[in-house]
């Protein structure tokens, strides 16, 4: 075998992928890429957003078809996995990176799903009901057999997924991006998981942009760049940041911007008092010259406080002034009209149209200023999604494109750029570098002082402890719907933070 592989990692593969190549209609995804799994071993699949991890793990696991290249399973060529089955039959499975199970289908039919013939291979109904439970308090998993799957947490789903690919008896398990909406201690419980599947001989394949979960999890680690091919590496063999050349191409020097020294002498956004079911008595200014950060734990209610703001939840009491003027809000199109965007977490059930074009994506925040007597102004509209794709450096060939077809970091920034677009008085960035990747963070980071230096109010809600202590000037801290305090200068640490979040 030609030394494409690293020469260092002595074991024999389960699995083998060489020269995958796979387009989609006029876009190469892979360029020939190369991969092995080892038993209780775990490869990271690297690299930036796009440059094509989930299509070779859809490839893998049978969901799509590549267009060329072998696969090999424990030194046996395949010609193809044409389906999910088919994998699943050799014995790999996926949890995907947007979590699919059947939402309103109950756990115990979800773990069934495509298999009611000779479900595992049992007969006894009573004797599977009793693995399954086994299964289940492995994980440490406590949900009901007959809860509908959208009632259960990101984290529940992910276990209940990794539940089916236990019962299935699967050699290689894929993990796209697993942790992206779990919170630390979700994530670390997943950690242990991982390492136990792996002392049972299973080999997984892990993908994150989160790179201190790479020597946690990894043993070995496959760089692409791109669609193309980089390498594979030992996990010790590599500092963290010569992985982010190679993921990159480039070095990247600083992950924060230089930040400004804000004078606080004009509060753009004033929150007086409000209260509702979620949260108690909300008191906060925004100045127009800082970024206002929100942390806290699950729980916190964070994301809820500013969903009532802009009138997604009904409030009770208090009172919202943007520059000085007090404004009601009672539903997210008027918050957008009077100037106050929030930047949805959650991107793919409330913040995109997965079906429609970028350009419609980002166009519908804006209408009126594209549109003359009610008609959309084709060309204003192109030229304005065009815009954004350049300023934002969305990977795509055309803003024609559907966003549903985009890498899961690159619908973020088309998530952004509708809110720029939008060209409103005050954003909300609710978890924005979600599944973005190390390089393109930096970008959303430049975008996110560039609009406070145009004047925007910008407050930016993380659960990542140095993206809130690398990007904000103030941090407001809240625990259970209260604020706790409001740290600044030399307040911000990371100790501080999580002393008054817990
Ligand atoms: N169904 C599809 N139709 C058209 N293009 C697609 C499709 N699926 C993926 N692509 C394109 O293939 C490329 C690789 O995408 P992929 O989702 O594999 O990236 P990724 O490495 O997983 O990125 P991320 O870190 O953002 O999840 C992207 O340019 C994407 O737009
Ligand atoms: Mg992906």
């Amino acid at each position: 075998m030609e030394n494409i592989f690293n020469e260092k990692i002595k074991l024999t593969p389960l699995l083998v992928l060489k020269d995958i190549k796979k387009t989609f209609g006029n876009t190469t995804a892979l360029k020939g890429v190369f991969l092995r799994a080892f038993e209780g071993k775990a490869m990271g699949v690297l690299g930036e957003n796009g440059a094509g991890k989930s299509t070779l793990m859809n490839i893998l696991s049978g969901v799509i078809q590549r267009t060329s290249g072998d696969l090999y399973w424990k030194g046996i060529h395949k010609n193809s996995f044409r389906n999910v089955k088919e994998a699943e039959h050799l014995g790999i499975s996926i949890i995907h990176q947007e979590i699919a199970c059947f939402n309103d289908m109950n756990v115990l039919d979800n773990i069934y799903a495509g298999h009611e013939v000779g479900r595992f291979g049992f007969v006894n109904y009573k004797k599977e009901k009793k693995m399954i439970k086994e299964v289940f308090k492995l994980l440490k998993l406590e949900v009901d057999l007959n809860e509908i799957m959208s009632n259960l947490t990101i984290a529940e789903q992910q276990m209940v997924e990794i539940a089916k690919s236990i019962l299935r008896k699967s050699k290689l398990i894929i993990f796209d991006e697993p942790t992206s909406s779990l919170s630390k201690k979700e994530a670390e419980s997943l950690f242990e998981i991982i390492s136990k599947l792996k002392s049972e001989g299973i080999a997984i394949c892990y993908i994150s942009h989160k790179l201190e979960e790479i020597p946690i999890v990894c043993d070995f680690i496959t760089v692409i760049r791109d669609g193309e091919y980089i390498g594979e590496y030992t996990v010790n063999e590599l500092t963290e940041d010569e992985l982010i050349s190679k993921m990159v191409g480039r070095e990247v020097v600083e992950k924060y911007p230089q930040k400004d020294n804000p004078s606080y002498n004009q509060v753009i956004l004033k929150v007086e008092d409000l209260t509702n079911d979620f949260v108690k008595n909300i008191n906060f200014d925004l100045y127009k010259d800082e970024i206002l950060g929100f942390s806290g734990l699950v729980g916190a209610q964070r994301t809820e406080l500013f969903k009532s703001l802009v009138g997604f939840f009904p409030k009770i009491a208090g009172r919202v002034l943007l520059n000085g003027e007090e404004i009601s809000l009672n539903s997210v199109g008027s918050s957008i009209k009077k100037g106050i965007y929030y930047v949805t977490e959650d991107r793919k059930n409330d913040g995109l149209f997965l079906d429609e074009t970028i350009r419609k994506n980002i166009s519908i925040s804006c209408l009126n200023s594209i549109s003359n007597l009610g008609f959309v102004n084709l060309n204003k509209e192109k030229k304005l999604s065009n815009h954004f794709i350049g300023i934002m450096s969305v990977k795509t060939s055309s803003g024609e494109n559907t966003v549903g077809s985009m890498s899961g970091g690159n619908q973020q920034k088309v998530l952004l750029a509708k809110a720029f677009a939008a060209e409103p008085k005050v954003i909300i960035f609710d978890e924005p570098t979600r599944g973005v990747d190390v390089g393109s963070r930096r970008e959303i980071y430049d975008l996110i002082y560039e609009a406070k230096r145009n004047g925007i109010g910008v407050i930016v809600i993380s659960s990542d402890l140095p993206e809130v202590l690398g990007l904000c000037n103030r941090v407001v801290v809240m625990k259970n719907g209260r604020i706790t305090n409001k740290l600044k200068g030399e307040q911000l640490s990371p100790e501080e933070i999580i002393k008054y979040a817990i």
